[in-house]
């Protein structure tokens, strides 16, 4: 059931376009965003999916808010967005893998995010290792994907989607990674409707190869913003500089000290050495 506190699914948000029933009859997809949950305000549309999913929510299962109270950020941070203004979803994933492969989730979610700004708002964003969208370097979004196990064994995955999409980045609190929104770097309002549409259906496309045995690693590494750049990545208990030169299959960072000697990051955040990226 979903939380009493928040009673507003399937309402319409006064002044937004979104609603449960115009994200359904936008879909361009068979099982993504086929079941919705649709809020004005919710904590975080992570946490509700973790719970659908944990109910029997269906693969491609799409919560998404107008506006959350406490939206969940990599490394126990808080996601910040003004009501209305950002696209903020969360799907359920369901997908016939080995825990080590997760990563792939978060790797095709942020190429069909890529994709459809492409598409939408005619920028070309890139990914900043391991989760962030970037557009010249500016943040416009980021990607929080968290999984729940039954003994060694992936039972579900939430992956969630935050974008700047129609908000002036300035009424942001101040963040470590300067932000960007689309509007700001297209230069005027994108429909949020055609951007999850867009977005839904070129993850499912890749979600569906990957089924049949593709792995995206090849495409994202081509979108990393990261490589060949100077990163200070925070490791548990150390913090360590030097130039980041791969990522491998695991979508692990492989970073190159200055005595060279390389080092894998698994799960560290990373900035630009002298500025934050
Ligand atoms: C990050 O860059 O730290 C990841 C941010 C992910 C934010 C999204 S917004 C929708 C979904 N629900 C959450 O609570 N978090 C993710």
């Amino acid at each position: 059931m979903a939380d009493p506190q928040f009673p507003s699914l399937n309402d319409t948000c006064a002044g937004c376009a979104l609603s449960a029933a115009r994200i359904l009859a936008a879909q361009r997809t068979v099982s993504l965003g086929r079941a919705v949950e649709y809020y004005t305000a919710i904590d975080s549309t992570n946490r509700r999916a973790l719970e659908w999913a944990a109910e029997g929510a269906p693969d491609g299962a799409l919560v998404i808010a107008e506006e959350q109270t406490a939206g969940r950020g990599r490394l126990g941070r808080r996601w910040h967005a003004p009501a209305c203004s950002a696209l903020l979803f969360s799907l359920v994933l369901r997908p016939d893998m080995e825990p080590t492969q997760a990563q792939r989730l978060t790797m095709i979610c942020s190429l069909g995010v890529l994709e459809a700004i492409e598409q939408v708002a005619g920028l070309q964003a890139q990914v900043k290792w391991p989760n962030d969208v970037v557009i010249d370097g500016r943040k416009a979004g980021g990607i929080l994907t968290e999984l729940a196990f039954q003994g060694h064994a992936l039972r579900h995955s939430v992956v969630g989607i935050g974008l700047n999409v129609n908000l002036d980045v300035s009424v942001l609190p101040d963040v470590l990674v300067p932000a960007a929104s689309l509007m700001s770097a297209a230069g005027g309002p994108i429909s949020r409707e055609d951007l999850l549409s867009l977005t839904l259906a070129a993850i499912e496309r890749r979600y569906l190869q990957m089924a049949q045995g593709w792995s995206p690693h090849a495409e994202w590494r081509e979108h990393l913003a990261t490589l060949g750049t100077h990163v200070r990545a925070g490791t548990p208990g150390d913090v360590l500089e030097g130039l980041a030169v791969d990522v491998d299959a695991d979508g692990a960072l492989l970073v190159l000290d200055d005595r060279g000697e390389q080092h894998r990051v698994l799960a560290g955040d990373v900035t630009l050495r002298g500025h934050s990226l």
